[in-house]
């Protein structure tokens, strides 16, 4: 435990109500009170019926926050909403394309409605797509990956920061990858996008970083998910263990690693923090 003198320059530093609560818990010895980081905030998640995505509803409403999912229509909806609702029974869902702007709107008005407020915002819904190499790439291929993984984000974003500016307050995260700093044969489409959407990002974090809103991304490593799976990416296969391979800490990730990484990026545990991407890669980078 600090003691009084560091204590009192943590609080001065911090300036946060969550920092100066968990001290005030510890100095009554309450170490074992946890305090819940997003206690009635409303935390908007795209894509949050399968892997990352789920992983980080679940994780959010675990921390307290009213969890409202947005994803394509899916059998698994009901299933998969009545996990997230264990943790809080507050959580809807509403079906939506992120490719489609006028959705994106009408969502984000449904959540704005239900709920009140618009706190934090994960844009997390993506697709792999087609590989292929870029002569031999179709144009459908092309625009069908950077529909969900590019305008979805733009999208969601610019109905989000209209909320967040006229509150003054908010949080985005959006789901890029390592592939948005690195290139990856066969999949420019995916790379592009994923590039892409770090270019917004820092280009909205500039823009709202006196107004209350910080924006930031995720770069995760290859992920245990369905998207892997679906792409052939399996333990036993030959691609899945080169992709391993790539990964200096010789396994790929899990979809609970990159929601403990969101969780920091949605608090205030990450104040001082806007345009940045915070890479979860298991040193996949670092080569
Ligand atoms: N799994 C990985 O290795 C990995 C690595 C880096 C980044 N990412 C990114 O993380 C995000 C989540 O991927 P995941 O691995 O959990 O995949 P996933 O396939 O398990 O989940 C993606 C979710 O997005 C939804 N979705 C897809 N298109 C949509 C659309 N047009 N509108 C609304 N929802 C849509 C799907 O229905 C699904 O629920 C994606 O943006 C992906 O590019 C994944």
């Amino acid at each position: 435990m600090p003691d009084s003198c560091s204590l009192a320059a943590y609080k001065r530093i911090s300036g946060y109500i969550v920092a100066e609560k968990s001290i005030a818990g510890l100095s009554a010895g309450k170490t074992n009170q946890k305090m819940r980081k997003l206690e009635n905030k409303t935390v908007f998640i795209t894509g949050g019926l399968s892997g990352i995505g789920k992983a980080c509803a679940i994780a959010a409403a675990r921390e307290g926050a009213n969890v409202a999912i947005a994803d394509r229509k899916s059998d698994a909806a009901a299933a998969t909403m009545s996990e997230i609702k264990k943790d809080n029974p507050s959580a809807i869902f509403i079906e939506c394309d992120v490719a489609v702007y006028q959705q994106v709107q009408d969502t984000v008005q449904k959540v704005i409605k239900k709920f009140g407020t618009l706190d934090v915002a994960l844009n997390n819904a993506g697709i792999g797509g087609e590989a292929a190499k870029v002569g031999d790439m179709t144009d459908e291929a092309w625009h069908k990956v950077i529909g969900v993984n590019l305008n979805g984000v733009f999208h969601c974003m610019k109905h989000e920061l209209m909320q967040m500016a006229k509150q003054k307050s908010g949080v985005i995260i959006n789901m890029s990858s390592i592939l948005g700093k690195v290139g990856f044969a066969t999949s420019s489409h995916y790379v592009a996008a994923k590039h892409g959407v770090l270019g917004l990002t820092k280009a909205a974090a500039l823009e709202y970083a006196t107004e209350g809103i910080r924006i930031n991304a995720i770069c995760p490593g290859f992920i245990e998910t369905p998207l892997l799976t679906e792409a052939g990416i399996t333990d036993n296969s030959e691609a899945g263990k080169y992709i391993v391979s790539l990964h200096p800490m010789g396994r790929l990730g899990k979809s609970e690693e990159i929601a403990a990484g969101f969780i920091f990026l949605a608090t205030a545990d990450s104040s001082f923090m806007t345009g940045t991407a915070l890479e979860i890669d298991g040193g996949f980078l670092v080569r």
